[in-house]
């Protein structure tokens, strides 16, 4: 099992590009089911969650080509339609291929996904607004089962107790494009990567208007058919690579920056002393180049988590281990993912000095933070704990890191071309600080 080796202490400087986005990569993917033609997709990081997408497509009679970034699908069996629990319990979001299945194959059978480690992820959204479409829903040896002849539009509610979801709206706007008639959808997620899968649909023929507003029309067609579309940016790497400069009080540029799907953090961070300024103001503000600096001291802020385009729960604990450096109190509070805390246990063995109480933490900031063994639990909290290994006196070393590769590309490579020192290194399980 790979571990990282960090060595705090090095100011990050240099110029890193900004990955295509993972979460806007695997609806993209899953949405080439329901195109009758090929579909070409560019930018897309190499990730573990995107093997196991390419894994699922294969398994449901879909090519899939590709080189590096460059990713190719074609149906070549449309009779496919299981995706079993081997592939889903490895990646949850396999279950934004349920709408695509269904509209364009009639009938979808799909594990049930579980919950993980940052909470209870139930999907009743996601099956509530294909049903809606008119779906017959039974759940069989733990598959959901989603048949339908063919799909009629209608008005969809899809907010939840949390919000609206990102990979059910994803689904019903999806399945929506291949219905019969008008479908509307209300409180619909405002995600970007919403509106990039709606973009991309688009180019295939769909009739989609609204995505990225909480209401998306959608005129149902009879077919999709052929694309080439570029994945966005990943504006949670890209936050989590502005903060990772600021904690070491460096000076970076990022390009290929959506600095306008960050307006929410960029003014978090702007509040606690982080500067992320383009550079140059003609570019598209979605795709830019910035460069980051910070003050020397930084200052606590505030800030809860909420759906787009509040602060978004993937950045929440980067944003945390920030502000352990801050001096004063900073309050965080998660609005999506309640139990979303696994990096504080973590972060306080490495001399942060946290309280929680249910949602709420409170960071007392100031203190040094020191090299520990410490223990990734999840996806964005593994990130956190690398960024205080950048900052602490001595060495960290942090154990699981397959839960980061799931959603960073070789982050230690990225941040050692900034200066950072981190090694890569297989941990034997006899080793001492083994598991
Ligand atoms: N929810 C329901 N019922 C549903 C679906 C969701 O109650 O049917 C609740 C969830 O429990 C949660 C909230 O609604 O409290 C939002 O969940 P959402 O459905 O929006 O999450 P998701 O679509 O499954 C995506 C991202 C997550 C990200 C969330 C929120 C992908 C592949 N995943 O998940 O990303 O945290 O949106 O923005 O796009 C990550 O990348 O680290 C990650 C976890």
């Amino acid at each position: 099992m790979d571990a990282l080796r960090i060595q705090g202490g090095a100011r990050l400087s240099g110029t890193l590009p900004i990955d295509g986005s993972k979460n806007a990569a695997l609806p993209a993917m899953a949405a080439a089911i329901l195109s009758q033609g090929t579909v070409q997709l560019h930018d897309i990081p190499t990730l573990s969650d995107i093997g196991n997408m390419t894994k699922l497509l294969r398994e449901l009679g879909c090519e899939v080509t590709g080189q590096g970034r460059n990713c190719t699908i074609r149906t070549t069996d449309p009779t496919a339609n299981h995706a079993r629990y081997e592939i889903v319990r490895t990646m949850r979001a396999s279950i934004c291929v349920l709408g695509p299945l269904l509209a364009a194959r009639g009938e979808a059978r799909v594990s049930m996904p579980g919950g993980c480690a940052i909470g209870d992820r139930p999907v009743d959204l996601h099956l509530r607004g294909l049903e809606a479409l008119g779906a017959t829903i039974e759940l069989d040896g733990g598959d959901i089962i989603a048949r339908a002849d063919r799909l009629k539009g209608t008005t969809i509610f899809l907010g939840g107790p949390f919000g609206s979801t990102v990979l059910g709206t994803a689904n019903v706007m999806s399945a929506a494009t291949l219905a019969e008639g008008r479908t509307i959808i209300e409180s619909a997620a405002c995600e970007p990567e919403i509106t990039g899968l709606a973009d991309m649909l688009n180019a295939m023929g769909a009739k989609i208007s609204g995505a990225g507003t909480p209401r998306i029309e959608i005129d149902g067609v009879e077919s999709l058919g052929e694309v080439e579309y570029t994945i966005i940016p990943d504006r949670i790497i890209a936050g989590t690579l502005a903060m990772a400069v600021a904690m070491t009080n460096g000076d970076a540029t990022l390009t290929n920056f959506p600095y306008d799907n960050l307006l929410a953090v960029l003014d978090r961070l702007d509040v606690a002393g982080v500067h992320v300024c383009r550079t140059d103001l003609a570019q598209d503000p979605r795709r830019c180049t910035v460069q980051v600096t910070s003050e020397r001291r930084l200052n606590p802020v505030l800030y809860t988590t909420q759906p787009y385009p509040g602060f978004p729960t993937d950045l929440q604990a980067q944003m945390m281990s920030l502000l352990c450096l801050a001096q004063g109190n900073s309050i965080v509070t998660e609005r999506i993912y309640p139990d979303r805390f696994l990096h504080v246990s973590e972060l306080t063995r490495m001399g942060a000095t946290l309280f929680r109480s249910g949602p709420t933490v409170v960071v007392q900031g100031g203190e040094q933070l020191v090299g520990a063994p410490v223990m990734a639990g999840d996806l964005r909290g593994s990130a956190a704990l690398v960024m205080a290994g950048l900052v602490a006196r001595g060495e960290t070393i942090v154990q699981r890191i397959y839960h980061l590769d799931r959603g960073y590309v070789r982050l230690e490579e990225q941040l050692n071309k900034l200066g950072a020192g981190i090694e890569r290194f297989e941990l034997g399980v006899s080793d001492p600080i083994g598991v």
